[in-house]
């Protein structure tokens, strides 16, 4: 990856810092990090046998748009098979009951990017492979520890020492599930740190244009799930079809691959068409929340889009 420098310090769930604000990481200071970790605990966990997660979860999964769009029991590694499979590090658990208490959102939107990952994953890979990339999903955001709860859930616009906190995230979740899951950790590791990448290169944390499929198909998750969720910065959702539409829009300016945005509208169907048949209404019909302030700077700053 290229050199990118950190704007500020990363600490671990018991707030020891691990890598101070301003150090430079590049793949030198990588590799002399990635062998300074004590050993890793390994992932063994399934978060379905944690009580209040799974009940939790199935309650999100039951919640449209995800009643509909989630496969069940019947279908070869339906997402509930597939999330039972799935072994995750001890750490995950602090993580989600961290954000339980502080940041509700983020605590439903990492396990609700579990199981969409999971299921874009198997309409587009097969579930052996869906399997494979199950780790990934709910650990994109764990740099949100490093976030104040209070830029997490304001409800009005950042200002920029704000957004550049916020943007934060992507590098501190490389960094902390390297230290957490040690060589385990690393295909989740590089899907913390680019999921807010773009395509056209307009995303962070380094602008990077070319992804791996896995970091895609998380990537295009937490996008839906960001749509069509209450979020602090705006008055309501976007339903259903005006998160697709804004998808679609941005697969057709460029900014995600168009086959992951199939495979949601594919799985918004109900007759089983195969993903790469299915074409995209570029009709806009849908109507966007009137109030929101996802993408505006606090006034003195000028806009810039995009929140994590
Ligand atoms: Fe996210
Ligand atoms: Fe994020």
């Amino acid at each position: 990856m290229n050199p990118v420098r950190l704007t500020h310090p990363v600490e671990s769930l018991d707030k020891q810092c691990l890598v101070r604000e301003g150090t430079c990481i590049d793949l030198e200071f990588l590799r002399d990090f990635s062998r300074s970790r004590p050993k890793p605990v390994p992932a063994r966990f399934s978060l379905l046998s944690h009580h209040r997660i799974k009940r939790d979860l199935e309650a999100y999964c039951q919640d449209a748009p995800y009643n509909a769009l989630l496969s069940g029991p019947g279908k070869s590694g339906d997402t509930e098979s597939l999330m039972k499979e799935t072994r995750v590090f001890p750490a995950l658990l602090d993580f989600l009951d961290y954000f339980e208490k502080r940041d509700p959102y983020t605590y439903r939107h990492s396990l609700i990017v579990f199981a969409l990952t999971l299921e874009i994953a198997r309409v587009m890979f097969g579930a052996e492979h869906a399997l494979h990339l199950s780790r990934i999903g709910p650990t994109h955001d764990f740099g949100k520890i490093c976030v104040p709860p209070s830029i997490l859930t304001k409800p009005t616009p950042l200002t920029l020492a704000e957004r550049m906190f916020l943007e934060h995230h992507a590098l501190a979740g490389y960094l902390l599930l390297t230290h957490y899951q040690g060589a385990d950790g690393f295909a989740a590791a590089g899907i913390a740190r680019d999921h807010h990448e773009r395509r056209d290169g307009s995303g962070y944390p380094a602008r990077r244009r070319r992804l791996s499929a896995e970091a895609w198909t998380v990537t295009v998750a937490d996008i839906y799930d960001a749509l069509i969720s209450l979020r602090p910065y705006r008055k309501r959702a976007y339903d259903n079809r005006t998160a697709l539409e804004e998808l679609t829009a941005m697969a057709d300016s460029g900014k995600v691959p168009i086959s992951f945005v199939q495979a949601l509208v594919a799985m918004n169907r109900r007759d089983g068409l195969n993903y790469r048949k299915c074409s995209l209404s570029r009709e806009r019909r849908g109507k966007p929340p009137e109030v929101n302030f996802h993408g505006i700077l606090a006034k003195e700053e000028g806009p810039k889009a995009g929140r994590g």
